[in-house]
């Protein structure tokens, strides 16, 4: 007696994954078995189906994590240097520099307040000015750069203030103070009521490096 039972063959795999894509349909079912050829013994497995057809490219993925922070550009302005004093004493010495004793502010050290000198620690534009208290001795001043005077500065009127602002080019290891004319000349006065103050700061290092600046377009504001 022939076999009645028939089964059908089991669903085909799945196609393979897609490049970039989901994974492929399931494939077709495979064909039936051959008839059964002894009694009411099960029909023969069928055949894997064929492959499924590749799936469509999948969607986008999600958006990376933040690298790592690259390593600093070639035109970093690392060196930073300002500093600010105040003379403590009335009637500074003539031929030498002026010390401004009282330190402001010169994290930096490049200001020597004992000997009133300011260092360079790099080539760059700095910027230094002055205001000097002036009181029952004219003023005539100058601000000194290794040697020579940049600017000079005279002040006749009693109680008044002698001022300067200067936009500098140094090298580095140029020295910038101020100095006195002479001993007739040198009415910078200084009490509890009066600073006398001498500031200076890097403004722009000057690199050695070749610098690649890059040009950002710049987008206008909503309104
Ligand atoms: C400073 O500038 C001079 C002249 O351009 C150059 O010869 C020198 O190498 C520079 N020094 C530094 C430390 O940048």
């Amino acid at each position: 007696q022939p076999g009645t039972t028939v089964s059908r063959g089991l669903p085909g795999v799945e196609g393979p994954v897609g490049t970039k894509g989901l994974k492929g349909d399931k494939g077709d079912m495979g064909r039936p078995g051959d008839p059964g050829c002894t009694d009411g013994a099960n029909g023969e497995k069928g055949d894997t189906g064929g492959q499924g057809v590749q799936g469509p490219i999948g969607l986008k993925g999600n958006v990376g994590t933040i690298g790592p922070v690259g390593p600093p550009g070639p035109c970093s302005p690392t060196i930073q240097s300002a500093f600010s004093a105040a003379t403590v004493t009335s009637f500074p010495t003539e031929n030498q520099p002026i010390p401004f004793m009282n330190v402001i502010y010169n994290l930096q050290g490049n200001y020597n307040p004992m000997i009133g000198i300011y260092t360079a620690p790099v080539n760059g534009t700095y910027i230094f000015s002055f205001h000097l208290a002036v009181a029952n001795k004219p003023l005539k001043v100058g601000l000194f750069r290794n040697l020579f005077p940049v600017i000079r500065t005279t002040e006749a009127n009693n109680q008044a203030t002698a001022s300067q602002s200067v936009v500098l080019h140094l090298f580095r290891g140029d020295q910038l103070w101020l100095q006195v004319k002479n001993a007739v000349t040198n009415g910078i006065y200084t009490d509890a009521e009066s600073s006398s103050t001498f500031s200076g700061y890097l403004f722009h290092a000057h690199q050695i490096k070749h610098c690649v600046f890059i040009t950002a377009h710049f987008k206008g504001g909503v309104f």
